[in-house]
């Protein structure tokens, strides 16, 4: 028992200097990542911040909701919120900015047709035991006889405060408010680490 919390509490201490870690590969032996990384897309790079804009915001919302009343109180602010974010950076940027899920709790969150295929494949990252925090895709296509560039990056149920709302045992109180406003609600049983969804993010090309 002793010795397993000196390895936890070891591990610990070397984990925040990965230097001192005995087993840490040699920094020779592989080019730092900073040196080798090609430039990034402007495309992504515009996507990118646009999907953290958001999920700051959202974030936000859900924390103040779940600090001021608990997740059952939160789910009406969700509701109203998460909507109303996705449609403001949407106008403002004039793009589409939204969530997407295989399993939506809110309808209006349905994926198209390659939304799904790359959450399906996202799916199968995670299955075949991919740890990545940030899977994403990219496509260029035409739409409505548009060129639009397409990006979409995974979010996954990481943190336990997910699980309240989308996890496999839900609380009484939290179950019967999804119940109310969300009879089509497929977005439960989900376990840490899964994907729950995309952010999914169309700009027009000139
Ligand atoms: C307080 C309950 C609650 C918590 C906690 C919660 N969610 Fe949700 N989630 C909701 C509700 C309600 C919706 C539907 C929002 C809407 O109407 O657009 C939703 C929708 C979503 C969607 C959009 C797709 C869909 O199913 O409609 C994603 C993705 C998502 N949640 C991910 C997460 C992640 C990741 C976490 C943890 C950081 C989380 N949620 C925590 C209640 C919650």
């Amino acid at each position: 028992m002793k010795n397993r919390i000196a390895l936890a509490l070891a591990a610990a201490l070397f984990s925040a200097v990965p230097a001192l870690a005995a087993d840490a590969p040699a920094p020779a032996a592989a080019p730092s990542p900073a040196a080798a990384a090609p430039p990034v897309d402007p495309r992504v790079a515009a996507s990118r911040a646009v999907v953290q804009e958001m999920g700051e915001q959202l974030k936000g919302e859900l924390i103040g909701a779940l600090e001021a009343g608990g997740p059952a109180k939160a789910i009406p602010v969700c509701q109203q919120k998460a909507q109303v974010i996705a449609g403001e950076i949407s106008q403002k940027k004039g793009w589409k900015v939204a969530r997407v899920s295989l399993k939506p709790r809110n309808p209006a969150n349905t994926p198209d047709a390659w939304e799904k295929q790359v959450l399906e494949q996202f799916d199968a990252r995670v299955a075949g035991g991919d740890g990545a925090d940030s899977m994403e895709a990219t496509s260029e296509t035409v739409q409505d006889g548009k060129k639009v560039f397409r990006y979409m990056k995974a979010i996954r149920t990481a943190v336990k405060p997910c699980l309240a709302c989308h996890g496999e045992s839900i609380a009484p109180e939290i179950d019967a408010a999804l119940k109310e406003l969300y009879p089509a609600d497929q977005a439960r049983g989900y376990k840490a680490g899964m994907v729950r969804g995309a952010f999914s993010v169309t700009q027009p090309l000139p």
